[in-house]
């Protein structure tokens, strides 16, 4: 489990490995590495993005091969789109609607990007724990979110 000083660790790494770049895709890219590595029980870290009308269509990840198209409302990665709100499920299983990208993920955080009012995408972490990521991480998550919020998304 990670603190608030961990992610404030995390929040000024993320800061330094983006600053001066513009480049969105290459950000998010080494964005899902330094998260990857730096949490520990993670099995899934990475991106969609909104690319099509109320779709979610997989971006820059670490971990294994993921779908590829989530329609806003479906799974965890679409209910944060639509709701707006992090995400923070205990166990996958008992989220309905869950969709199983890897069978090894059991718990699951998603924080929506949000850019001029609009949901430009949804911030993924899967782990193969059931209640691996506590409220803690769920609200460093999406300091993170609000960090990635502020890079280059035109
Ligand atoms: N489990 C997600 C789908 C994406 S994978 O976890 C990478 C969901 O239900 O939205």
């Amino acid at each position: 489990m990670a603190t608030a000083t961990d992610y404030d660790l995390l929040l000024a790494q993320a800061e330094a490995i983006t600053a001066g770049e513009p480049d969105l895709i290459a950000n998010l890219s080494n964005l899902s590495a330094l998260v990857y590595e730096a949490l520990d029980d993670v099995n899934w870290v990475g991106f969609y993005l909104t690319r099509a009308p109320e779709t979610l269509v997989l971006g820059p990840f670490q971990g294994k091969v993921a779908c590829l198209r989530i329609a806003f409302g479906k799974g965890v990665c679409g209910t944060a789109a639509t709701t707006r709100e992090t995400q923070r499920v205990i166990d996958v299983h008992e989220f309905p609607g869950h969709i199983a990208c890897d069978s090894a993920s059991n718990s699951e955080v998603v924080v929506p990007l949000i850019v001029a009012d609009r949901v430009v995408g949804v911030f993924d972490l899967d782990s193969p724990s059931v209640g691996r990521f506590s409220t803690e991480d769920a609200a460093g998550l999406t300091r993170l979110g609000r960090f990635i919020e502020t890079l280059n998304w035109n």
